[in-house]
């Protein structure tokens, strides 16, 4: 079987460089297999599993139970009339990083602009650069309190998203102290500019009964019910239907009801009663644009070194000052004051997830412990065994903790690492997230990973620090119909968006290829395998 597979890699392989034209028919077919497969396993049932003692739902900043804003401080900086309105006119509006003024997308940087590490040096500190759509915000506490270091973050606001958002920080800014860590930043469809309240419009009462846990599940149930009662016939009109107006809403969404933002009920600053926000992106069926996120918050790290990172990733102890003491070994501080960087390196950071019912580890001894006992895991390994994966990972769990942070080994991401997407610490040297993938197609950073391959990076591998992602919820959102085909058109279109880079790649690093088929090695596989 692998032998067969490896002929056909061969074959197809050649295939790429001789005709282009082939390699995207292929993909295509490929394409449309999987999306038949995903559309099976997605109508079939998912066993329900009893919650048990123990079990909790983690909840980001938990650890602020019962403690009440204080209104007299603020621990942030807003800008251009923020949290109240939004002045246009009185900031730049920029394009997205990657795309330029093509991009559907705009950007308006240091909404918020953070207070602390901000007379530190590019060299003498590192960034944690991360993206969140509005009910995903109030993760970034957590960060907050563990990251020492600036915190980057892009928020997608789009319409009355940037309502929400405002509410999230003001509550926080008022909350936490280390909230003066952040940079806030804003990014929006063109044609859905951010919008907030006025004073006035708050005094309206409005649509808040629709934040209760109870009542959204019911609107979800309604929907799905609906969806039942029709026929086969109508049923396979109806996805027709949704299918064949796809892209419009990848873009904007359907306008069914004109609907306020929802109003947030805290009780202290352990975060709003409920995280199921009906935001105006999940109302209208939006497609979040990850990696403009990721563009974003990496363009407006001020520091040499960053990581950029998903917002539920919670680093270990002192990861960030650990990471630049290694720097400064590795190089030497004379090299470093003259801003000297690693050409063509990044340092990956292991991710791992823990178990419902357990707490994130803070250190390695515990997250060992928690693996032996099967409280934790890598990242995905359930969901996708071989996306976060990484060389080495049995030895790094049996090296003994060190104090510090270092290299591990030099990895390079070929066969069976190939579809490896890691967390690093990078510079801005490396190329950018492809802006047209979105993440509800997921694998969103496989162009760049391939692209860093072709420029023959070294990823090397830290030990001494790690992120974790708390347990998934146990209670899966309930997708309607509509969000399931645009999922479903999502991971088609982002496969679609890789072959056409696949192309373009093939001629940008026709020499390097060409090198790597003559030594017989199997990294940077162009050929797309699912
Ligand atoms: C709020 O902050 C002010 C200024 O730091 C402080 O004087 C006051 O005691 C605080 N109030 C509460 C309730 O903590
Ligand atoms: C990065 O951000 C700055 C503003 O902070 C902006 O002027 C610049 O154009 C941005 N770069 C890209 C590539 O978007
Ligand atoms: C939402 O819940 C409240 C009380 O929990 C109820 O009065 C209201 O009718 C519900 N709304 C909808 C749309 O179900
Ligand atoms: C729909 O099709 C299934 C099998 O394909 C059949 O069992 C069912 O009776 C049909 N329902 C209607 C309403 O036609
Ligand atoms: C492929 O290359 C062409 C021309 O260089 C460029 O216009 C296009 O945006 C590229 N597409 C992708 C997905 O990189």
């Amino acid at each position: 079987m692998t032998r067969c597979m490896r002929i056909f890699g061969a074959y197809s392989y050649r295939l790429t460089r001789r005709h282009s034209t082939i390699l995207l028919l292929v993909s295509f077919i490929v394409t449309i297999t999987i999306i038949l497969q995903l559309y099976a396993y997605r109508h079939q049932d998912q066993p329900h599993t009893q919650p048990r003692v123990g079990d909790f739902d983690y909840r980001p900043g938990t650890f602020l139970r019962g403690i009440q804003p204080n209104d007299s401080v603020s621990y942030c900086d807003f800008n251009y009339g923020l949290p109240d309105k939004l002045t246009w006119g009185s900031f730049p509006t920029h394009p997205s990083p990657e795309t330029g003024s093509k991009s559907p997308y705009r950007v308006v940087y240091d909404a918020v602009r953070g207070r602390a590490y901000r007379k530190d040096g590019k060299y003498d500190a590192v960034t944690y650069a991360t993206q969140a759509t509005a009910e995903f915000l109030y993760h970034i506490v957590e960060i907050a309190r563990y990251w020492d270091g600036p915190i980057s973050l892009s928020v997608f606001v789009p319409d009355y998203d940037l309502d929400i958002c405002m509410q999230i920080m003001t509550q926080l800014c008022h909350c936490y102290p280390d909230m003066a860590k952040v940079s806030l930043h804003l990014f929006f469809p063109k044609k859905y500019p951010p919008k907030l309240r006025s004073r006035e419009q708050w005094l309206v009462p409005s649509t808040d009964v629709l934040t209760t846990t109870a009542n959204m599940t019911l609107m979800m149930k309604n929907r799905i019910e609906s969806y039942r009662k029709l026929d086969n016939k109508t049923r396979a009109e109806y996805i027709q239907w949704v299918r064949k107006r796809k892209i419009e809403r990848m873009m904007m969404g359907f306008p069914k009801k004109p609907i306020q933002a929802p109003t947030l009920k805290f009780e202290d600053c352990s975060g709003p009663d409920s995280f199921e926000i009906p935001t105006y992106r999940k109302e209208y069926n939006m497609i979040y644009p990850i990696n403009v996120g990721r563009n974003v918050a990496r363009n407006a790290s001020r520091t040499n070194y960053f990581i950029v990172s998903d917002i539920e990733m919670v680093p270990s102890d002192g990861l960030a000052p650990k990471f630049l003491a290694m720097i400064k070994k590795l190089m030497g501080a004379k090299k470093r004051r003259e801003g000297c960087q690693f050409t063509k390196t990044i340092f990956v950071v292991p991710l791992f997830e823990v178990e419902r019912g357990e707490e994130i580890p803070r250190d390695k001894e515990t997250l060992v412990r928690m693996v032996a006992a099967n409280r934790a895991m890598y990242f995905h390994q359930k969901v996708c065994s071989h996306c976060q994966r990484f060389p080495g990972l049995q030895s790094w769990l049996l090296r003994p903790a060190p104090k510090v942070v270092e290299p591990m080994l030099i990895a390079r991401r070929e066969y069976p690492y190939h579809r490896w997407e890691p967390l690093y610490f990078g510079t801005h040297k490396e190329p950018w997230y492809s802006e047209v993938l979105s993440w509800e197609g997921r694998q969103d950073k496989m162009t760049q990973m391939l692209e860093l391959c072709l420029q023959k990076y070294k990823l090397y591998i830290l030990d001494g620090g790690f992120l974790c992602h708390a347990a998934p919820h146990q209670k899966k959102d309930l997708l309607t119909p509509a969000q399931c085909a645009i999922r479903r058109w999502a991971v088609f279109s982002n496969l679609y968006q890789y072959s056409i880079s696949m192309l373009n790649f093939s001629k940008k690093y026709k020499r390097i290829l060409e090198l790597i088929k003559k030594s017989g090695s199997r990294s940077c596989d162009l050929v797309f395998r699912y």
